[in-house]
């Protein structure tokens, strides 16, 4: 990096250097569906923008209702016209590129087809014949297993001399371990793993890419990322919005299931692996999967100590202003104890990690949409600073800012001027935009892009997805019991006291989320 803080040319260079990916036809079970209209679409237009997909690239959409070619491609283009930078965030400028989406439109075909029946993948058979398909199954959950089963009996798995055929797996990959390792079996018996892409759409984010980057590209901080320097780590991904139009989903969901054992981990994860011996997919893969098998299985007392779940009631957020209860919601039961809001604590069972908690805490309808890493350091060991205890000055924390804005901010103590010694907090920023050019992005082009390309290092192994499980088991057990009882939070608050309670319990707090 040039001292002015630009981009010196062979990093440009490198940046520029990704390939159009190969033909292929990208058919998507779910096209009508929120998931593509909202983010494989804008990422689809994006890497068309790029040019990183080939000429012969095309999409069949396949969904339930009748239609066109043309009907489908109204509606995606009604969809992309209505998303603004300010909104979405996906395009650059204020208007649709019309020549980004005219490559991509005349690429999109429509398919009407019922995903249980053989009929619809006997036509979906004469339409693909040999060449090079992805599966993306943009579908709930229930028709991961029947679309697969589909898909092998009507021969469409089977990858022919110098062609691939894969699948992409949306999340909720189980509702917890047994389902997970039901649905890994199942599809297992049809499919080889490196034909299986799990997604989790967190490891598209640039930044959550750029912990590696940070951890393994330097040689500062490496030394410190262990017990010895580190006291604990706060991990957060707050939201400001509510349950939206998922009350069904999220009733049978909560925030447990719908972010820790996925997302959360990723990021922890990412956070505490050991350096891999290289980045080949499996490499990754498999320091990752050691970390989550590592966290120390919870007993049925830790999950009351260590685990809080809260659900929000009404309250005021600062934008939308007066905002209703959790239990108001649609399609939400009007006693309903599912949880919003889930912290936890957690210990990693390793030699680099023995006696480190790690607190996670996600929620919904919190006061700021923030997700980020906090490293907070150990104090210094000696308190030579005259009316400065050592207990009173501020400990050094290490912030990885994820979302919504990138970068990295280091908080440490500075002299403030003057006769006397008096240390003040300061913090030193890194924003990436300051330095990179910064592309709108859904997260899904890198995730497409590599799918396309058959490097499924940011995706799920069977055994990735299985700790996750594994690691929160107790706690649905406990639940599921009837223990650890549901606390509430009003909307536009940071969780509920007993949250904080658990953090005091320790003698620390949690960051204020910024
Ligand atoms: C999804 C969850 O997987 O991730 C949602 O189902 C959550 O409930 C979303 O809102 C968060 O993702 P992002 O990219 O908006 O932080």
């Amino acid at each position: 990096m040039s001292e002015t803080g630009t981009v010196p040319e062979d990093t440009a260079a490198l940046a520029k250097s990704a390939k159009p990916a190969p033909a292929c036809t990208m058919v998507i079970f779910g096209a009508n569906g929120d998931l593509t209209k909202r983010l494989l679409m804008p990422a689809l237009y994006n890497l068309s923008g790029a040019k990183l997909l080939d000429d012969q690239f095309t999409i069949l959409g396949v969904d339930r209702d009748t239609g066109s070619d043309q009907d489908f491609q109204g509606r995606q283009r009604t969809m992309m016209e209505s998303f603004t930078p300010d909104k979405g965030g996906e395009f650059a400028e204020k208007t649709l590129n019309q020549d980004w989406w005219s490559w991509l439109e005349q690429r999109l075909h429509y398919m009407a087809g019922d995903f249980t029946k053989p009929e619809t993948f006997k036509a979906l058979a004469d339409k693909l014949g040999d060449g090079n398909a992805i599966f993306y199954l943009a579908v709930a959950d229930r028709f991961f297993g029947t679309i697969i089963d589909q898909l092998h009996a009507a021969g469409l798995v089977k990858e022919k001399e110098g062609t691939f055929r894969r699948v992409v797996i949306e999340k909720p990959f189980g509702h917890d371990l047994q389902s997970a390792k039901d649905l890994n079996a199942h599809i297992l018996s049809e499919l080889d793993e490196n034909q299986i892409y799990r997604i989790d759409h967190f490891l598209g984010k640039e930044t959550v890419q750029n912990i590696m980057a940070l951890r393994f590209g330097n040689g500062i901080f490496e030394p410190l990322w262990n017990r010895d320097h580190i006291d604990s780590v706060q991990i957060t991904a707050s939201e400001t919005v509510g349950v939206e139009k998922r009350g069904k989903f999220y009733e049978i969901t909560g925030a447990l299931r719908d972010m820790v054992p996925n997302h959360m981990f990723q990021l922890l994860a990412m956070t505490t692996m050991e350096p891999p011996n290289s980045f080949d997919a499996d490499a990754v893969r498999s320091e990752k999967a050691k970390v989550i098998e590592a966290i120390h299985p919870m007993s049925a007392a830790d999950v009351e100590t260590n685990v809080v779940r809260g659900q929000y009631i009404a309250g005021h957020m600062k934008e939308e202003g007066d905002v209703q209860s959790y239990t108001s919601e649609p399609d939400v039961a009007g006693d309903s104890t599912v949880e919003t809001y889930v912290a936890l604590k957690l210990m990693i069972d390793n030699w680099r990690w023995a006696g480190v908690p790690f607190y996670l805490r996600t929620g919904k309808r919190m006061s700021t949409r923030k997700t980020e890493i906090a490293i907070h350091f150990k104090q210094a060991p000696f308190a030579m600073f005259r009316d400065t205890p050592v207990d009173k000055m501020t400990p050094n924390v290490m912030v990885l800012h994820l979302q919504p804005h990138e970068g990295i901010s280091v908080h440490f103590s500075a002299k403030q001027p003057g006769q006397n010694v008096v240390l003040k907090p300061v913090r030193m920023d890194f924003n990436y935009q300051d330095y990179f050019e910064l592309k709108p992005s859904t997260g899904y082009e890198t995730l497409i892009y590599d799918v396309l390309i058959g490097d499924p290092t940011l995706f799920n192994r069977a055994d990735n997805i299985e700790a996750g499980w594994t690691a929160v088991q107790p706690i649905l057990d406990a639940v599921a019991k009837g223990g650890c009882k549901i606390h509430t939070y009003a909307a536009g608050t940071n969780g509920p006291a007993a949250a904080d309670a658990m953090l005091s319990l320790d003698g620390r707090e949690w960051r204020k989320p910024g």
